[in-house]
C-alpha cells in the first residue's frame, strides 16, 4: 500500500480523495487543509498545516491555490515526501526553477498534475502521429470555448488572472500539444474581457509554432456556453457533461485527425480525390487515477514521472507567454 496525504480538499482535491479512498493499492494516511470542514473525514486524521502532520506518509498530493504550490512542495521535499502537484506547477518559472533544484537536492520526485497526458484518447493521439500513417503534422485548430457559472468566481485567488482560463484550462491543452508537435517556438494572440470585464483573461486567439514546424490556431472563451473544448469532448470530468464532440483538427501531410473523437480521414492524394473516414476504437480509462496509479509507480521507484517540474515549467512558460499575449487592453500584464 502506498500511503498519501493530502493538501487541499477543493474542486480538484475531492476527486483526488474520492479515487485515493476507491483504490486498493492507496491509503489515505491524512489531509492537510485550514478548513475544519474541509479537513475532517472518517477516514483519516486531519491537519491544518503540513507542519501539524504526524503521521507517516510516502507522498502528498498538493491540491492548493497556485500561489502555495512552491512553498508547499518545498516542505513536503524536505520532509522526505515525493510530491503530486497540481497544474500549474508554481506561480512563477523562478519558483518552479526552485522546485527543480530542491527535487535534486532532496531526491525526492514531483509529478505534476497533467492528467491528460494518462488519457487513452491523448496517448491514441500521440501514437497515430508519430506511426506517419497520416504524414507529418503540418497545421491543427482547437476550440476551448466553455462558459464557467458566475459562483465559480466567488473564491478570492480565482477572482485575477489565476482564475483564468489561460492558467486554469489552457495550461492543459498546452501541455498535451507539446505531447502532440514537440516545443513551443513562437506565440502571438489577442483577447478580450468584454463579457464580465473582470481583471483577468476571458476570450482570445493563439497562434503557437513548434519545433517540429507545426502550426497550431487556439480560440478559447470561459463566456461561451458551447459543446467544444476537451472536458465536453471527452467526458473527463464530472462536472462537465460529455457532448462528444470534435474540439480540434489535426491536419497531416497526408490526411487528417479529429481530436477528441479520433476520426482518421485518409486516401487522397489531392483536392480532387475524396477522403474517407475511419473511426479509432480506445479502451475508456480515468485520467485521475492512471495518474495516482503512475504516482505510487513513481513513488516505488519503478517509473518516472511523466510530466516532472522542468517539463511541467516548459508549459507554464508558454502560458506565461499566452497569458501576455491574449491579455485583454484593461488588464496590463
Ligand atoms: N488538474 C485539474 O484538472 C485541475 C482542476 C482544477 C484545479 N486545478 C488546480 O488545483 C489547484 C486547486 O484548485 P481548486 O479549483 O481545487 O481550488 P479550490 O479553491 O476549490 O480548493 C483549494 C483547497 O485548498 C485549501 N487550502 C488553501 N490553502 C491551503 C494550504 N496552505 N494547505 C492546505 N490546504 C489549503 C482550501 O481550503 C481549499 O479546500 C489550483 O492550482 C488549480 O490550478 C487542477
Amino acid at each position: 500500500m502506498v500511503k498519501l496525504l493530502l493538501a487541499g480538499t477543493g474542486l480538484i482535491g475531492e476527486r483526488h480523495l474520492n479515487h485515493i479512498l476507491e483504490h486498493p493499492d492507496l491509503t489515505l494516511a491524512g489531509i492537510i487543509d485550514p478548513v475544519v470542514e474541509n479537513r475532517t473525514t472518517p477516514h483519516a486524521p486531519g491537519f491544518a498545516t503540513l507542519d501539524d502532520v504526524d503521521v507517516a506518509a510516502d507522498g502528498i498530493i498538493l491540491a492548493t491555490p497556485t500561489d502555495t504550490h512552491a512553498p508547499l512542495t518545498m516542505a513536503a521535499l524536505e520532509r522526505g515526501l515525493h510530491v503530486l502537484v497540481e497544474k500549474p506547477v508554481a506561480a512563477s518559472l523562478a519558483e518552479a526553477d526552485e522546485m527543480i533544484a530542491a527535487s535534486k537536492r532532496t531526491g525526492k520526485k514531483i509529478l505534476v498534475g497533467h492528467h491528460r497526458r494518462h488519457h487513452p484518447l491523448v496517448s491514441k493521439t500521440v501514437e497515430i502521429l508519430s506511426s506517419g500513417q497520416i504524414g507529418r503534422p503540418l497545421v491543427a485548430s482547437l476550440l476551448w470555448c466553455m462558459k464557467k457559472p458566475d459562483d465559480y468566481f466567488d473564491v478570492d485567488w480565482r477572482k485575477g488572472v489565476d482564475g483564468g482560463p489561460v492558467k486554469q484550462n489552457l495550461i492543459h491543452d498546452v501541455d498535451t500539444l507539446r505531447a502532440f508537435f514537440g516545443e513551443v517556438t513562437s506565440v502571438t494572440g489577442a483577447g478580450s474581457n468584454v463579457m464580465r470585464n473582470a481583471p483577468r483573461h476571458e476570450s482570445g486567439g493563439v497562434v503557437l509554432t513548434f519545433d517540429s514546424g507545426a502550426i497550431v490556431t487556439i480560440a478559447f472563451s470561459d463566456a461561451t456556453p458551447t459543446p467544444w473544448g476537451f472536458e465536453a469532448g471527452t467526458g473527463e470530468s464530472p462536472h462537465i457533461p460529455k457532448t462528444a464532440q470534435t474540439s480540434m483538427q489535426i491536419a497531416c501531410s497526408n490526411g487528417g485527425l479529429e481530436f477528441p473523437t479520433l476520426n482518421v480521414w485518409s486516401g487522397a492524394a489531392h483536392w480532387n480525390e475524396k477522403p474517407e473516414m475511419q473511426p479509432t476504437d480506445v479502451d475508456q480509462a480515468v485520467p485521475l487515477i492512471k495518474q495516482l496509479e503512475h504516482y505510487a509507480q513513481v513513488i516505488q521507484g519503478k517509473a518516472e514521472p511523466v510530466v516532472d517540474a522542468a517539463s511541467a515549467r516548459e508549459t507554464l512558460a508558454v502560458i506565461l507567454e499566452i497569458e501576455r499575449a491574449t491579455a485583454p487592453p484593461s488588464l496590463r500584464l
